[in-house]
Formats: C-alpha cells, sequence, structure tokens
C-alpha cells in the first residue's frame, strides 16, 4: 500500500495509483499552490530578478542565501506572515519557484527518483522510480520551447550553451545530478532531457547486501582483497551495462580502502562518494566556447602520477586513460574504476582494442573484474545483482586466463563461490608468509562484521565508515563490541 504518509514522498507528491497493477502506477506531481499576495509577491521577484540579470550582463549569478534572505525580509515587511517557521518555508517555496528547474523542480528534488526523462512535448515525462521502476507522470510539456527554456536555465548555470551547432548538452547539476539533453534537428521529437539523480545519501556496501546486489561472503573477501592486508590491495575493474550500478559498486568498494591511504578520483562528473578524508577529487574539463582548455580523463590521470596516489580511481574507463592508468597498475599503484560491457571477456576485448588499445601483456595488472548485472523483472522493476567475479590469472598462448570465483545463480537468485582457489588469496599470504586458511578466517571475521552492521542497519557511509576505520586500528575491539550485542 502507498500512501502518503509513510514519507516516501513530501507533500507535493502523492500516487494516485493505490491498489493499482505496478505497471500503471503514475508518478503525480502536484503543483504548489500560491495565494493571490504570494503570486503577486512571485511575479514582483521575478521582474525585479530579470531586471538584475540585464543590468549584470554575461557575470549574472544568482547568491541562493542572500536571495533566501531577500524574500524572507520581503515577507516579513509585507506581513504575509511573521511566524518565523511558516516565513522560511514559504520563503523557500518562492525560491524553488524562481530559480528551480520550472515544472520538473519537484521531481529534481525527490531523492526516491533515480532518473526523469522528457521525450519530447505532447509525451509524459517518465521518471524512474528507485521502488516501483519505470511510471509515466502526469507532467506534458506541449510546447518546444517550454522544455528548452528548461534545458537553456539548466545550460546556462553550467555555463554550457546548447544550439543548433551544439545541439547536445552533457554535463551535472549543482546538486550533482547527471544530465543530457539533445535538441532538433539530432532530436527528432523535439528537445529531450535525460537527468540521472544524484544519490544524496549514497548506497553502500551495507545497502548492496541488504537488496542482495552482493551476500556478505563476496561483500567479505572483496574487503580483504581491496585492503590486501596493506600488502597487495587488488586492482579491480567494475564492468556492466548501461546504469547497471557499477559506479555505486565501485563506491561501495572504495569505503574498504584503509583510511591511511590517499586517494585521487577522476571522474568526467563527480559521482563518487568516499568517506576518506584524504581523497582528492579530480574532475575533466571539457573545452570552452572557444574549444580551448579541455582537460581529459587521460591528462588527469597522467597528473595524478604526480600526486603520489596510493589509489586511483577513475569513474569511467573508456578511452586513452586506459593505458595511463594500466601503466600506472603496472608500476606498482593501485587503482579501480568501471568499464561499459557485458560480459568478461568483452571487458578484456574491449580494453584491448580500439580506442583503448591496452597491450594484452598489462591486462593482468588487474586482478579482478566484477561483472555488475540489471536484471528486470516482469513488474518491470528492475535489481542489480554482481553476476560474476573472475580473476585475473594470466596469459597462455596469447589469451588471457579468468578463473571465475563468485557467479550469480539466476534460478535461486544468490551468488555462489565457484573456485576451489583464488591467486589473489594466494598471492597475499605468500607475500604476508601465513597460510590462506588464516586469509579465510580474516574473511569470516570480517563477514561477521558486515553480517552484523547489515541485520542493524548500520549503513550511512559515515556509520560504516567508522566502523571500517576502527576495524583497521583495531579489529578485535570491533569484533568484540559485535559479539557483546549478539
Ligand atoms: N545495487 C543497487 N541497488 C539499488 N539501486 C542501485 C544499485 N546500484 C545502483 N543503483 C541505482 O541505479 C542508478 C544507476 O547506478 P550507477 O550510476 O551506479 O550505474 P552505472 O552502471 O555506473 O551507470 P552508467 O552506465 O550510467 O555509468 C543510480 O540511481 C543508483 O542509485
Ligand atoms: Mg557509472
Amino acid at each position: 500500500m502507498i500512501s502518503k504518509n509513510n514519507n516516501i514522498y513530501d507533500e507535493k507528491y502523492e500516487f494516485n495509483g493505490i491498489n493499482k497493477p505496478k505497471k500503471d502506477l503514475q508518478y503525480k506531481l502536484i503543483k504548489p499552490k500560491f495565494s493571490k499576495e504570494e503570486k503577486e509577491l512571485l511575479e514582483e521577484l521575478r521582474n525585479n530578478l530579470v531586471d538584475l540579470a540585464i543590468s549584470s550582463g554575461e557575470n549574472f549569478q544568482i547568491d541562493e542565501n542572500a536571495l533566501l534572505n531577500d524574500i524572507s525580509e520581503w515577507i516579513n515587511r509585507n506581513t504575509l506572515s511573521d511566524d518565523n517557521k511558516k516565513v522560511e518555508k514559504l520563503a523557500n517555496k518562492l525560491l524553488g519557484e524562481i530559480i528551480g528547474y520550472g515544472d520538473i523542480d519537484p521531481m529534481i528534488k525527490d531523492d526516491n527518483l533515480e532518473e526523469i526523462m522528457i521525450i519530447g512535448v505532447n509525451k509524459p515525462v517518465f521518471v524512474y522510480h528507485r521502488e516501483y521502476g519505470m511510471m509515466e507522470s502526469n507532467l506534458t510539456f506541449s510546447e518546444d520551447k517550454e522544455i528548452i527554456s528548461i534545458i537553456d536555465s539548466i545550460a546556462r548555470q553550467i555555463n554550457r550553451r546548447i544550439d543548433q551547432e551544439s545541439p547536445i548538452l552533457d554535463g551535472r547539476l549543482s546538486d550533482g545530478s547527471r544530465v543530457n539533453a539533445t535538441i532538433p534537428p539530432i532530436s527528432a521529437d523535439g528537445p529531450s532531457l535525460t537527468i540521472r539523480k544524484f544519490k544524496k545519501d549514497p548506497l553502500t556496501i551495507i545497502d548492496l547486501i541488504r537488496g542482495n546486489t552482493v551476500n556478505s561472503d563476496l561483500a567479505a573477501f572483496l574487503w580483504l582483497c581491496v585492503d590486501g592486508l596493506g600488502v597487495k590491495p587488488a586492482n579491480a575493474l567494475i564492468s556492466g551495462g548501461t546504469s547497471s550500478g557499477k559506479t555505486t559498486t565501485l563506491n561501495a568498494l572504495a569505503a574498504f580502502i584503509n583510511p591511511r591511504e590517499r586517494i585521487i578520483t577522476i571522474e568526467d562528473t563527480l559521482e563518487l562518494q568516499i568517506p576518506h578524508k584524504h581523497t582528492v577529487r579530480m574532475e575533466t574539463k571539457p573545452p570552452n566556447i572557444e574549444n580551448k582548455g579541455e582537460l581529459t580523463m587521460d591528462d588527469l590521470v597522467k597528473n595524478s602520477l604526480r600526486q603520489r596516489p596510493d589509489r586511483v580511481i577513475v569513474g569511467e574507463v573508456r578511452g586513452k586513460e586506459a593505458i595511463t592508468l594500466f601503466t600506472a597498475l603496472n608500476t606498482g599503484h593501485s587503482g579501480f574504476g568501471t568499464l561499459h560491457s557485458n560480459n568478461s571477456r568483452e571487458t578484456i576485448t574491449r580494453l584491448t582494442n580500439s580506442p583503448m588499445n591496452v597491450p594484452k601483456i598489462m591486462i593482468s595488472a588487474i586482478d579482478f573484474i566484477i561483472m555488475q548485472n540489471r536484471i528486470y523483472r516482469s513488474d518491470g522493476v528492475s535489481v542489480r545483482r554482481v553476476s560474476e567475479v573472475d580473476e585475473i590469472v594470466g596469459m597462455e598462448e596469447g589469451t588471457i586466463q579468468l578463473n571465475k570465483i563468485f557467479q550469480w545463480n539466476g534460478k535461486t537468485d544468490e551468488i555462489e563461490n565457484v573456485s576451489v582457489s583464488s591467486n589473489t588469496l594466494q598471492s597475499i599470504a605468500d607475500i604476508k608468509g601465513i597460510k590462506t586458511t588464516e586469509l579465510h578466517n580474516e574473511i569470516s571475521r570480517r563477514k561477521s562484521v558486515l553480517e552484523f552492521l547489515a541485520k542493524n542497519n548500520i549503513r550511512s557511509i559515515h556509520g560504516l565508515g567508522k566502523v571500517i576505520e576502527n576495524y583497521y586500528l583495531n579489529p578485535y575491539t570491533v569484533l568484540d563490541s559485535i559479539s557483546d550485542f549478539s
């Protein structure tokens, strides 16, 4: 049963699909209502802003906090309300109306939505809800110019331009959401806009365990490998189709990195949210209007190697930067990245062919390929699963050899450990001079920590980060406190 009261939605939303089959659910947007005085105030505020924008020319920038203060003062002056809480609420409502993203603004603010999709005029705006999957909304645009006005305001905010000459806009909103917009001639049915919402509260490994994307065996195994007991931190690529959850899994695994390490992240659009204090975040820069000043992934990966990183994390590996990254991995740095592909073999084929062109001999610098899949259920809702984990164990007669360690079983929806032994564990044991059984014992201990956290829903990025940090400082204190609770 879906209701307004279960906190799925704030007051602006409701579903009108209660008790209907899931495929008929509609995302219903209720436009905020304004009183006559509020409407007048809105009109006046808009006119003032337009005047200010015209007089400031190109340098026009809105200072949201200052504007919010001005609006609150105006409300007080006009005695619309003198209750502080009400003034604040009204001021925010008006601010949202003025500087937000027009009709889709409430959707952008809804953390339950994964994606917002405008596909043209006279067609419903679609949304992908984290829990209920793809659904139509009750919002429709009847004219191109309404959609273009939203796209233009996004373009202005990120200092880009979209026009006949460059009809594609790719960028990031100030809240971190990714946006892609197209206008005719390349989108035949009118302007389109796709917004991949940034999750302010990112999914952690505990969420992935609770949601069955991984199980605690696999998570504990990866924790040990990511850390490598300080002697051999694993390098891994997370591979999968579009929107299969690669970045999310990468982000979740990065939390296992020992907080003593220095991490450098390199991305096209900042998506990663890593709890470590010592993280340097780098973002590529597209060329400016004169086609100058571009900084590519490759430029940033090269530069990161001069920054003494312990770990280099590359958001998405797809071009020339692959060779730079693999050179770094072959020369003692550790790293992670995501890559677009459908299976482990294809991951290797893509890496070793144009445009990445990584020499085969270098591929064994990665220890694992973690395959991630998005699986659609019959009700249209999708689930994400790590479908397999393959170790790269070497090369025979020009072919890279893989050792499958974990595999998802579609019938039982379980992830099975399918390997008798792991090369990665063996080499950690060799370097440490210990037996692999000791590593398996350590994996069991870490598994008990993860299961405790999952059971008690201790999942936030910082809550979990603290436990991992403590575990690295003194594992037995953490293990003791868990057994005290259980
Ligand atoms: N394991 C998961 N369980 C539930 N939701 C998930 C999971 N992984 C990712 N998501 C959600 O799916 C969406 C896409 O995830 P993500 O960006 O990680 O995918 P991706 O494979 O990196 O996509 P892209 O191909 O665009 O790079 C996000 O909104 C994210 O919150
Ligand atoms: Mg991604």
